[in-house]
């Protein structure tokens, strides 16, 4: 038996060649993922990483919780693809900065703006963060069946909830002055939405030559309110299982 990675705490044989990751960020989702999933099981659960492995189309599929934000982001990549996962889904939720998009909508992220810390570690800045067009297909033609609104464009992906996002509601009230304004030039950029972990992940596979794509419920939309609603929060996320689970389903039939 080869030894555990210090983080997830899998080895090669427990994932039984899986190639293809689903990656929430909340270990909490991992097995509602999961039980999407044939003969689905827990493997492992350290710190934020959970992971289940399961089937569709008697291809291995794992779910893994990434943790919020770019640091841990990147250990669960690094580590899935020292163990040869090559395809990634990142599910998770979002907070929407254009008018015209709704909540409980999905975001496809085409790409990210890289205000994350983590991927700079791998490469420079004017690395591009972009999804694979495969899976950003499956995902459209996914949502597209389910009837469920989709929107594709640019994420802006930040490693702070508050002052990377321009949160005034924050313990100290204040963002830095190089902040201030950042939402209103985003959406002037047409940019489409805020979260934390997909500039890490797209910029990952990016420089390993993997598939990596996300999809994002809306959970607020920040052009109307700050205030995040918990019912909101569920019927997103459900959103996003579904289009996520309807693309592996599609990517998996073809290979
Ligand atoms: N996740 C984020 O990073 N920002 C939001 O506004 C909502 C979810």
């Amino acid at each position: 038996m080869t030894a555990l990675k210090p983080h997830l705490h899998l080895n090669s044989e427990m994932i039984m060649d899986a190639k293809y990751a689903l990656l929430p960020g909340d270990p909490g989702r991992v097995p509602k993922i999961a039980e999407r999933l044939e003969d689905s099981k827990q493997l492992a659960f350290n710190r934020e990483y959970c992971t289940y492995i399961g089937k569709i189309n008697g291809k291995s599929i794992l779910v893994t919780s990434t943790g919020i934000g770019g640091p841990s982001t990147s250990i669960a990549v690094e580590e899935l693809a020292q163990l040869g996962v090559n395809t990634y889904i990142r599910i998770g939720s979002t907070g929407a900065i254009q008018k015209r998009i709704g909540l409980r909508d999905v975001i496809i992220t085409s790409g990210s703006v890289r205000l994350d810390g983590a991927s700079v570690h791998y490469v420079p800045i004017e690395y591009p963060a972009v999804a694979h067009y495969q899976i950003n297909n499956a995902l459209l033609n996914a949502s597209e069946e389910l009837g469920i609104a989709a929107h594709v464009g640019v994420t802006v992906s930040s490693d702070t909830f508050y002052p990377g996002q321009e949160r005034y509601d924050s313990h100290l009230g204040y963002v830095k002055r190089s902040l201030q304004g950042s939402m209103e030039e985003w959406q002037k950029l047409n940019a489409l939405n805020y979260e934390m972990e997909s500039a890490t992940l797209l910029t990952m596979a990016g420089i390993f030559g993997h598939r990596a794509g996300c999809v994002l419920g809306v959970i607020v939309n920040r052009t109307e309110q700050e205030q995040i609603r918990s019912d909101i929060i569920k019927d997103a996320e459900e959103n996003a299982i579904n289009v996520a689970i309807g693309a592996i389903r599609k990517i998996t039939s073809n290979e």
